[in-house]
């Protein structure tokens, strides 16, 4: 059986845009391969406690030099946080595909997906001193913009998340990752944005249409590999 690991991170239970696509994307593949274990992470509604990366790093002595707390030496609240970072890390593992759905909030990462990042990165297996567990498996990001940030519009360059999430799953967790955007999804709800509606709703579908894309091709890859053969529904 495929595992894939999904995090969401919109504060937006209903309603939210990178959730859709990304749901999308997971029933593409569950309708190809037949079963599909999701191993979910949902930031945005249950976030990381904010203080568990400082605790985790504090007991971990994490970019000082100094050498970690012994086990007797940690305090109730490190000692939580580590075995947060080793749940999480341990989510990742267990999956062979993973799906990041990430909006975009104040022109940066949403604080609840740094949060979950950062902490990961506190966990001995995900730091960013050793090579990747996870290095080369398929992964796809799906971010969600209010506006548009694309060459020549006036906030050009303004889309700090998606760099820095690029950043960490590509070239720090090695990952194979695709990139799902979708766009301007303030229009319908902002009314200085109305003209930008039809702009808003082409990304929006090609934004689903590249994830149920994407979701094919994930199932095809694991359908041809044996490792990952399962019996269709
Ligand atoms: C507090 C807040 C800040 C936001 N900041 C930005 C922003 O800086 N740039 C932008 O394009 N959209 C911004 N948005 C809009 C979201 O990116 C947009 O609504 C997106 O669709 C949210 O993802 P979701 O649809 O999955 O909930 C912001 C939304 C909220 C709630």
């Amino acid at each position: 059986m495929s595992t894939i690991f999904r995090l969401d991170s919109s504060i937006r239970a209903v309603g939210s845009q990178s959730r859709a696509v990304a749901s999308t994307l997971e029933d593409a593949v569950r309708e190809q391969v037949g079963q599909l274990d999701v191993i979910r992470r949902d930031v945005g509604v249950f976030p990381l406690p904010a203080t568990a990366w400082a605790f985790a790093t504090q007991a971990l002595a994490l970019g000082v030099h100094s050498a970690p707390k012994a086990r007797g030496e940690r305090t109730a609240d490190e000692t939580t946080a580590m075995a947060l970072a080793t749940d999480l890390a341990d989510e990742m593992l267990a999956a062979d595909a993973y799906l990041f759905a990430v909006p975009l909030y104040n022109y940066g990462v949403s604080q609840h997906a740094k949060a979950w990042i950062d902490l990961l990165i506190t966990e001995p297996r995900f730091s960013v001193k050793v090579p990747s567990p996870i290095a080369g498996r398929p992964a796809y990001l799906v971010v969600a913009r209010g506006g548009a940030y694309g060459p020549g519009t006036p906030r050009e360059g303004w889309d700090h998340a998606t760099p820095w999430l690029r950043r960490i799953f590509e070239d720090v967790w090695g990952l194979n990752l695709t990139l799902i955007e979708v766009e301007l999804t303030l229009a319908d709800v902002n009314p200085e944005m109305a003209s930008l509606r039809d702009l808003a709703a082409a990304s929006l579908g090609q934004a689903h249409a590249a994830a149920r894309h994407a979701g094919e091709q994930l199932a095809k890859q694991w359908m041809a590999s044996p490792a990952h053969a399962s019996t269709p529904a």
